[in-house]
């Protein structure tokens, strides 16, 4: 979720939706998404949603207790705005830490959800958890809840880049999480790790790269370190005392992600992630292909046929909106044909399935062909493809065949 919304136009109180964008609603995929915005401390590189208790205070609104009521009170305007609600195939609790609510109160989210929505056979329902805010009890309460999948911050397997990220949990502690959500049940695990951490060197990135392995979660995320703005890792940085980012270096990492995931039977299905076959992760997959989705919670985004539109940020603001039994939408853009096509393009060229080339125009082939010509794609099987090289430049390769 962007730290920062774009600017929109004003949105309906009642968070209605243009006839157009509920057209067609159910043909297309749609998800569910909750935001939980709450964490035990702050990471010094984070500038998500997200706050600790000592930031949020007692005053009415802003406790946990308001947070869920105000959700489950999102979870009714949806279930209004959508009319015949639509089949879930995959839902997702981010955050910040939805793991530092008590297991029930999850359990009870995700019981406010299929009360409202059927789900499609199979939906995949996951939860973020940071290693140390969860035990064996824990994750039973949430198996038994219905979530199947569990995305874990692992980050690092090495002490001194955990230290210098002000993360809360011991290397240690993440197989021991493994063990306990296996014996739970959880069929699907994904590890987050992060790249490039000023002072990682490349024997700390290959340590954590196997012991990843070792680990043989079904997932793997691996994001190269953003330097946000505000962050006080930003500050440390700008006082020189931490060096910045070398591009060339994480680049370097990213190929060597890619070498030993790849070997280990993982392969690489959109820019960040890896897989074992058939656990890519559905609800990640639906963003990047532009379906429905209905995210909850304070600044969550959404996107129905077109029509984006993002909560208010602060969890008090939020309940507050909902409290007088208005949207707690900050404000929404309708997407023009263009614009659709621009982030069709963007996101696809992210994924290894690339893009059907019937999907460019005519001049966005020819700057294709030349992209082609350079090594940074390839035409495969009537798509467009980012090689290896590409996906290290990305940004830069899907901008060149949008003619930006
Ligand atoms: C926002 S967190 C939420 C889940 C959970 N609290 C955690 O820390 O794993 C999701 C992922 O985003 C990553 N992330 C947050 N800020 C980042 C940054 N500046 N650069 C790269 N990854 C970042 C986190 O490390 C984490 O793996
Ligand atoms: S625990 Fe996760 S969401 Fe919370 S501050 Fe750290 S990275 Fe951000």
């Amino acid at each position: 979720m962007p730290s920062t919304p774009p600017e929109g136009q004003p949105a309906p109180p009642d968070g209605r939706l243009p006839a157009a964008a509920l057209a067609g609603l159910g043909e297309r995929g749609f998800s569910i998404y909750v935001h939980v915005p709450f964490c035990a401390s702050r990471c010094g590189y984070c500038d998500f949603n997200t706050y600790t208790a000592a930031e949020l205070g007692a005053a009415p609104g802003a406790r946990q207790r308001d947070y869920l009521a105000a959700v489950n009170a999102e979870l009714d305007l949806a279930a209004k705005v959508l009319g015949v609600p639509p089949r879930v195939q995959s839902i997702f609790f981010g955050g910040g830490t939805p793991t530092v609510l008590p297991a029930a109160d999850l359990a009870g989210l995700l019981t406010a959800i299929t009360g409202r929505f059927d789900l499609s056979p199979g939906a995949e329902i996951t939860t973020e958890a940071n290693p140390e805010s969860v035990d064996g009890e824990y994750l039973e309460v949430l198996a038994g809840a219905g979530f199947n999948r569990l995305s874990l911050g692992m980050q690092s397997a090495r002490t001194n880049v955990l230290a210098l990220l002000e993360r809360q949990h011991t290397p240690g502690r993440v197989a021991e999480v493994v063990a306990q959500a296996r014996a739970a049940g959880f069929g699907s695990i994904s590890l987050d790790l992060i790249y490039g951490t000023p002072g990682e060197a490349e024997d700390d990135w290959r340590a954590s790269l196997e012991s990843v392995i070792a680990m043989a979660p079904e997932h793997v995320s691996a994001y190269s370190l953003t330097i946000e703005d505000g962050t006080r890792l930003a500050a440390r940085v700008s006082r020189g005392e931490l060096p910045g980012i070398d591009p060339d270096e994480q680049a370097d990492r990213y190929q060597l992600a890619e070498e030993l995931l790849t070997s280990a039977g993982y392969a690489n299905y959109e820019t960040s992630n890896w897989a074992r076959p058939g656990h890519e992760c559905r609800h990640n997959l639906a963003y990047w292909h532009n379906d429905d989705w209905w995210g909850a919670g304070p600044g969550a985004h959404s996107h129905v046929g077109g029509v984006r539109w993002w909560n208010v940020r602060h969890p008090r603001t939020y309940a507050a909106r909902l409290g007088q039994g208005e949207s707690p939408a900050e404000a929404r853009e309708i997407l023009e044909p263009d614009e659709r096509h621009v982030e069709r393009v963007m996101l696809a060229l992210r994924l290894a399935e690339g893009l059907p080339l019937d999907e460019l125009s005519a001049d966005e082939r020819q700057r294709a062909a030349a992209k082609v010509a350079d090594g940074v794609a390839e035409f495969r099987d009537d798509r467009l493809v980012l090689t290896a090289t590409g996906r290290l430049l990305a940004d830069h390769v899907i901008r060149g065949v949008l003619g930006y």
